[in-house]
């Protein structure tokens, strides 16, 4: 069957069998499970040509309330497909399944000249080990039209992956239409140029790039993140990796110790010295932002990132300071929690929770605050320990940027070699937190896992298929998947599933690295890279 993600149990009848769809073959749903009807009649419609109406003797949808959410259990026999769940969730999960059973060709976008859609027979019991089983998307290194992304959204249903951590600004621009602040999009959203490889090249392109979503584009990739049960989780970053903001709106800056009115969109990778200040102003115009993002996002967490935050402009302005000694503050990196904190406050009064990247644990953790464990595991570590929720995405690990293989052929290769089966062997939970005697209580704080895209060297969507793919397939088992301790994992299994898993990305069109290296046209001759090397499974 060749499943990715592997399902909990599938028992075949010791006589095996199909079921056969054709043009008579009805899909029916119980009511709370019509969006997943709706889902499958279009995408198996699409592809196969079979109406699929609204009638028994078929496909049945039918609700289990006793099913634990995002559970689902598939029964294929002569009488026809019963897929049960308690909530769409697990329906749609179940769903994806079912399309993977019918071949290749259930992932085309329009139907081939061809009949003999067959399902085996088989009893498929599945759950999902974690509820957060996400990816972060960069758009603001380089932008990715809407279109790239309801793609992108797709591909990662087709993974049973359900958080889409959208990182919509930063340094290099800002992608999110804000109507109180209309320079943000006018001005944040587009740098003259990029730069072309890694910063040691000191190479740029003369090419302008930018772009952005209006807030009903954004609303419309909510709802159709949505429909395919993936929750949308904005990320608006701060008070670092905010010199779009800056250049729109300079009073945002630390304008004693900078001209801020003069910077641009920042055209350089890396980390930039220009941070927010943190005055009263500042808050308010961050709490004007935030109204609107909440008012378009219904996600509980919001992400407000924290990471990399440059203190030297900081330690150099006397308005700083002076905000440090009236708020009794020890430091720069206790006003940077400050900040964070008061946003944690605020969106709690609003019903919502921040996560952060793990340096908001410097300074003291806001309260209810999650993390995003990227600096490696020691921050999910610290924070699952005192209590908080933990997303592990460990750089050295997930970081899709990263390089596929330790080859001079691979395109701008940037940081540690971390293969497809580097990833499959990923394990999200370290014996750190399950070898503490406290019941599991720690560990539970690890509400799931997540890879990271950051699109530095990734300047359009086929860039993005090359780094992600097959990669996120890996991701996709260990996130859903009840898998062993990473040596333990069966690889040449995967391996042998991935030979068909190909398959379906070719019928999807994605341009993922070929196992034996990149081909000719996904190859960067000549652009510098900046390859790590990280002791294997650091
Ligand atoms: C990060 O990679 N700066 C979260």
């Amino acid at each position: 069957m060749d499943l990715i993600p592997a399902p909990l149990s599938v028992i075949r009848p010791e006589t095996p069998g199909t079921f056969a769809l054709d043009a008579g073959t009805g899909l029916t749903a119980a009511p709370g499970l019509a969006p997943v009807e709706t889902w499958l009649r279009t995408v198996l419609g699409a592809a196969t040509g079979l109406p699929l109406p609204a009638a028994p003797g078929g496909i049945e949808l039918r609700l289990d309330p006793a099913a634990a959410p995002e559970a689902y259990r598939l029964s294929i026999g002569p009488e026809g497909v019963l897929l049960t769940a308690s909530t769409p969730a697990g329906a749609f999960a179940g769903a994806q399944t079912l399309r993977q059973l019918l071949g290749a060709d259930a992932y085309r976008t329009a139907p081939l000249c061809r009949t003999g859609w067959e399902l085996p027979y088989a009893e498929i019991e599945d759950a999902p080990r974690f509820g957060w089983r996400g990816v972060m998307l960069d758009v603001s290194r380089h932008f990715m039209p809407k279109a790239g992304v309801f793609r992108f959204i797709d591909l990662m249903a087709a993974h049973k992956l359900n958080v889409l951590h959208f990182h919509l600004t930063d340094d290099q621009g800002w992608r999110i239409e804000v109507k109180r602040y209309p320079r943000l999009t006018e001005v944040a959203s587009w740098r003259e140029r990029s730069m072309v490889g890694f910063r040691a090249a000191d190479r740029r392109d003369d090419r302008p790039h930018g772009g952005y979503y209006t807030q009903d584009d954004l609303r419309e990739i909510v709802a159709y993140a949505d429909a395919r049960q993936i929750t949308v989780v904005p990320e608006i970053d701060l008070p670092g990796h905010s010199q779009a903001a800056i250049t729109a709106y300079p009073e945002l800056g630390n304008t004693d110790v900078v001209d801020t009115a003069a910077l641009g969109v920042w055209t350089d990778w890396g980390v930039s010295e220009n941070v927010l200040n943190v005055s009263e102003a500042t808050l308010r115009f961050f709490e004007g932002v935030l109204e609107e993002v909440l008012e378009i996002f219904p996600s509980q967490f919001v992400h407000l990132g924290g990471d990399e935050c440059a203190k030297a402009q900081w330690r150099e302005s006397e308005a700083a300071q002076a905000r440090i000694r009236e708020l009794g503050l020890a430091d720069e990196d206790e006003l940077q929690s400050h900040f964070i904190r008061h946003f944690d406050g605020w969106l709690a009064e609003r019903g919502r929770r921040l996560i952060g990247w793990d340096e908001i644990l410097e300074g003291g953790l806001a309260e209810g605050a999650a993390v995003s464990s990227w600096r490696g595991y020691e921050g999910g570590i610290a924070a699952a320990k005192a209590g908080h929720d933990v997303v592990m995405c460990p750089e050295t690990h997930v970081y899709l940027d990263h390089r596929q293989g330790p080859g001079e052929e691979e395109p701008i290769p940037v940081g540690f070699v971390r293969t497809l089966e580097d990833v499959y062997r990923f394990e999200p939970v370290p014996a750190e937190l399950t070898s503490l005697e406290d019941g599991g209580a720690a560990a539970a704080h690890v509400i799931g896992t997540q890879a990271n895209i950051w699109t530095e060297f990734m300047d359009d969507a086929r860039d993005v298929d090359f780094r992600a793919f097959p990669r996120l397939a890996a991701f996709a088992e260990v996130a859903w998947s009840a898998l062993p301790a990473p040596a333990e994992r069966d690889w040449e299994g995967f391996e042998r599933r991935m030979a068909e898993h190909y398959r379906r990305l070719d019928a999807l069109g994605v341009e993922y690295r070929p196992p034996g290296g990149p081909h000719p046209w996904q190859k960067r001759p000549g652009v510098l890279g900046r390859p790590l090397d990280g002791p294997k499974g650091t």
